[in-house]
């Protein structure tokens, strides 16, 4: 397997983490490049299923090593509530899991700012996780990084220096409580302690193994839509959750990486707020979000779904150069009558197929759809793409020549045996 970067190809939640886990079985690397606890990437084995939000979903694959690269913020709480989980679970992760020195970390007080900043009447949606604040700490570069915790006077100085900016702007702009710096420095520092055996130069040890024909997965977290450059601005997370986010995120260059997929759901889905032209009628939302199981693996919230909107992910698929495409969730379409493709979006009085960057477009458009037949037949127990029903397959096919991309595999369920390759 080449180095590949396996990516979500619209707002996240398309099934990364089931993905992956498939991929992972033929990598020796398994690396997380951006984003934070924000994510939520669900993997199924059997009557197990383990939601992973910080440690690569690799890790479930004995003897894969995982890896949080530079490009990543994290919560230390979080990351070692999911150990625990992991180890109850039977999962090991001693000796296979290395942590970025140069990955930033998240505070308590840039938790306090995302939810207080989602209290405003303009609001994203965030998942409150503080992955905003800590990215714009990184940006204004105040920010903490790993191996700041494991240099008690760095981490002194600089937690000092932020909580006198933090705590001004928690008591004077927004009239609440800051934080003490005793209470935070020692329980960093424990975090510190903590973490020191899992913090490693992870550039070296990736672009080393790559020098030895070890073969990396890069897993995206987010979705193309959600990447704060290519995205629906503002209505976006704080990274680059786009292909070119797995090189600044882990310190291995373009040339060294050899392929990227996409992963899409087979129609689509977004959570919080933000424009989303073809979000379905309440009553078929909430058919498709039951069917689905359309709620967060990090909040809860119940997922916004809509019919597929190609336009958006003709956009994915030029940002990030993805060479095939992995649709997954055909399965929750088996009822449907009718299903809908948006091809083109339009505003102003005229037709646009190209993603438009003012998203004020997006919100007045009108999708425009091609309608195709359903199947109305179970497509979990199938196991190869021959046996699909034939309207199953032409919606696939539709798609694929829509696209211009290769569709590689199909998942008609959340285990791992529910998958297999297109052949034709
Ligand atoms: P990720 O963030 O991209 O990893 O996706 P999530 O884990 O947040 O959400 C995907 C959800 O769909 C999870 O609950 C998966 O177990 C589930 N899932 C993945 N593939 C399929 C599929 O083909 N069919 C069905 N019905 N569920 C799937
Ligand atoms: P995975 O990796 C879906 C969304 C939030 C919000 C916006 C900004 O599981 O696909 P943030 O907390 O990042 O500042 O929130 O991004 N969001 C996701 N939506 N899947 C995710 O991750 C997401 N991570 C963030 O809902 O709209
Ligand atoms: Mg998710």
């Amino acid at each position: 397997m080449p180095n590949t970067v396996i990516l979500g190809a619209q707002w996240g939640d398309e099934g990364k983490g089931k993905v992956i886990d498939i991929f992972s079985a033929k990598a020796d690397f398994i690396v997380r490049y951006q984003g934070g606890n924000n994510a939520g990437h669900t993997v199924v084995i059997g009557e197990d299923e383990f939601i992973l939000h910080l440690i690569p979903s690799g890790i479930l694959h004995k003897g894969k090593v995982c890896i949080i690269g530079n490009g990543v913020v994290i919560d230390p709480k979080a990351l070692f509530d999911e150990v625990d989980m992991l180890e109850k679970k039977g999962v090991s992760v001693a000796g296979r899991l290395l942590i970025s020195e140069e990955a930033h970390v998240i505070f308590p007080y840039h938790r306090r700012l995302d939810e207080l900043k989602e209290e405003q009447k303009k609001k994203i949606g965030t998942t409150k996780k503080g992955i905003g604040p800590c990215y714009a700490d990184k940006v204004a570069r105040s920010g903490i990084r790993i191996i700041d915790l494991l240099r008690e006077s760095t981490l002194k100085d600089k937690l000092k220096a932020n909580l006198e900016e933090k705590n001004a702007i928690l008591t004077k702009i927004y009239g609440v409580e800051g934080f003490s710096f005793d209470g935070l420095y020692r329980e960093y520092l424990e975090y510190g302690n903590m973490i020191k055996k899992y913090v490693a130069n992870t550039a070296l040890v990736l672009n080393d193994a790559i020098k030895k024909k070890k073969r990396v997965l890069f897993e995206g977290a987010q979705g193309t839509l959600l990447d704060v450059d290519h995205g629906t601005y503002p209505f976006v997370t704080s990274s680059n959750s786009t292909a070119g986010g797995a090189s600044t995120g882990t310190g291995v260059g373009p040339t060294k990486i050899d392929k990227v997929i996409g992963v899409v759901k087979a129609y689509t889905t977004r959570v919080g707020e933000g424009p989303f032209p073809t979000e379905f009628p309440e009553d078929l939302m909430d058919r498709i979000r039951r069917k689905g199981k359309e709620f967060g693996a990090t909040t809860g919230r119940p997922r916004r779904c809509g019919w597929f909107d190609s336009v958006i992910v003709k956009h994915s698929i030029m940002v990030n150069g993805i060479d095939e495409i992995v649709v997954t969730k055909l399965d929750v379409l088996d009822d449907l009558d009718f299903l809908k493709i948006c091809t083109a979006y339009k505003y102003d009085g005229s037709i646009h197929k190209d993603f438009p960057a003012d998203i004020r477009a997006l919100d007045d458009c009108e999708p425009i759809y091609e309608e195709l037949p359903g199947w109305k037949a179970d497509t979990t127990q199938i196991t190869s793409y021959l046996r699909l029903p034939k309207n199953a397959k032409n919606y696939l096919k539709r798609i694929q020549k829509i696209l211009k991309a290769k569709i590689v595999l199909v998942s008609v369920g959340s285990d791992r045996k529910q998958t297999f390759s297109k052949s034709e």
